[in-house]
């Protein structure tokens, strides 16, 4: 018999470091990372008519609708790999999202294991956003401060160029910031309510941070 396949979630708000701490959660986990915000910039790279779609919601820090967003997800979950599970981060981000992901996991008599909430104060998110470079090639995340690459402009992974993402001004970053209020926020309720949630302070230093992930997820999973 496969085992049980395990699925975490990574919550928190923009800029909050899903992205960076998912990095260097995989290989403990053993799990493929599946990020929404990346596979909507994979498509868009390869303009594809759901990059196309999702571009005009991006743009703007709106959320893609429910159900372009919960088909895609779903579908990446049904791919072999994630067959064991999946780190999953920025998805589910409303409601109707973790219901749906809910739904498509116990129809397989499977369910989330455990959720982590990575909470950072609003004007620490703006100073990570604005300051955010990532790799065109392989999607590492950088800052030109907080964690810059060895040369700037280059990724050290693959030595790809980097590049500053289109919704990372200012403006739209504050109007992302209202949209995870208003609309992800109520999840911290809804999986707090089914004894999944463990918060983490997320305004430490990214291996600090990294650290207390680690610890959630070995006393927890
Ligand atoms: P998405 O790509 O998910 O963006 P987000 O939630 O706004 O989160 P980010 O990727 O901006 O931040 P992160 O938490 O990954 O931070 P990172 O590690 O990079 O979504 C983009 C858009 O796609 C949405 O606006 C929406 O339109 C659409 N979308 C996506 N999912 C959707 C869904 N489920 N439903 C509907 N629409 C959806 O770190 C940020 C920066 O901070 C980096 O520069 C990093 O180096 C730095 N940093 C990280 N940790 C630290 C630390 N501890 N100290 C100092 N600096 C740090
Ligand atoms: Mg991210
Ligand atoms: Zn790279």
């Amino acid at each position: 018999m496969e085992p049980e396949p395990t699925y975490v979630i990574l919550m928190g708000p923009p800029a909050s470091g899903k992205g960076t701490q998912a990095e260097r959660l995989q290989e403990l986990l053993d799990l493929p990372h599946v990020a929404s915000g990346d596979l909507f910039r994979y498509n868009l790279k390869n303009e594809t008519e759901l990059g196309r779609r999702a571009k005009v919601y991006m743009d703007k820090g709106e959320l893609v609708p429910d159900d372009v967003t919960i088909a895609m997800v779903l579908d990446r979950l049904s791919q072999a790999d994630a067959n064991k599970g999946a780190l999953l981060d920025g998805f589910p981000r409303t409601v109707v999202q973790a219901e749906a992901l809910d739904d498509a996991l116990a129809e397989k008599g499977n369910g989330i294991d455990l959720v982590l909430n990575i909470r950072v104060s609003e004007e620490e998110l703006i100073a990570r956003v604005t300051g955010r470079r990532l790799c065109r090639q392989c999607g590492a995340s950088y800052h030109v401060k907080f964690n810059p690459p060895k040369e700037p402009g280059v990724c050290d992974k693959c030595g790809g160029e980097l590049y500053q993402r289109d919704d990372d001004t200012e403006e739209v970053a504050r109007k992302r910031l209202d949209v995870y209020e208003a609309q992800t926020k109520p999840l911290v309720e809804y999986y707090e309510e089914e004894g999944l949630l463990i918060h983490i302070d997320g305004e430490k230093s990214i291996d600090e941070v990294t650290t207390a992930l680690r610890e959630a997820i070995e006393n927890n999973l």
